[in-house]
């Protein structure tokens, strides 16, 4: 098995948990690409399900597949969403927005009744804080967000381009992460911090592959 294969794998079950009427939460990035792939296929064979999603990325490709996609801005709630991570421990607690989708993905997971994620087991850790830390900017914020940043010991980059919101990306990599409750709060207070990538509440469940064996971790029965 490769790590595709546990990708796929890992997508497939959690795209298991889709019924019949539910509005699906799709997050973003390889993992997520494949969780479509089988959304679509389900869609085909006569599953009735509308979809919001998390990047304009996702929107394409499940629209092209045949999915329902509706306008999040018109939507409060989402029944499951389906979203990948950078990394996941065994809390439940995990670092996403590699790709630069995590204030959407915040966002949605938050209006989701159940979200959970899924990974290859390159993705799961003793504990998050390894991985860069993604921090959405408004770039009017960039100089004073990356000195705070920079306060808090992290060696920060600012990434090329703008996310789907129009805002910046910075990523934060810290050589010893800090707590990670009070990190999320230190951030959510931030002015013109718009979101990052600690999903320290968020995730219900977690789908993670390891040579085609697929574990489900579900918050409550994770040990940690
Ligand atoms: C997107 O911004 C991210 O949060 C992704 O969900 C995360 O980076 C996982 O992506 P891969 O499945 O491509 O590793």
């Amino acid at each position: 098995m490769n790590q595709d294969d546990d990708k796929r794998a890992a997508a497939e079950a959690a795209v298991a948990e889709v019924r019949d009427g539910m509005r699906v939460g799709l997050g973003t990035g390889s993992t997520v690409r494949f969780a479509i792939e089988a959304l679509g296929r389900r869609v085909g064979d006569g599953l009735r399900v509308e979809a919001v999603a998390t990047s304009l990325d996702s929107a394409r490709r499940a629209a092209a597949l045949g999915i329902a996609v509706r306008d999040f801005a018109t939507v409060a709630r989402v029944d499951l969403t389906i979203d990948g991570a950078d990394e996941i421990d065994a809390r439940l607690w995990a670092i996403k927005g590699a790709g630069g989708a995590m204030l959407r993905e915040k966002i949605v997971a938050a209006a989701s009744t159940r979200m959970v994620v899924i990974a290859d087991a390159s993705k799961r850790v003793e504990a998050i804080g390894a991985a860069k830390l993604p921090v959405e900017v408004l770039p009017f914020a960039r100089a004073f967000v990356t000195a705070r940043l920079e306060a808090l010991g992290a060696a920060v980059v600012a990434r090329d381009g703008v996310t789907d919101n129009g805002n910046l990306v910075l990523d934060a990599r810290f050589a010893a992460f800090p707590a990670a409750r009070g990190l999320a709060t230190t951030l959510d207070s931030t002015p013109g911090v718009l979101g990052h990538g600690l999903f320290l509440s968020e995730v219900n469940a977690a789908y993670i592959a390891a040579d085609g064996i697929v574990t489900r971790l579900e918050r409550g029965e994770a040990s940690g």
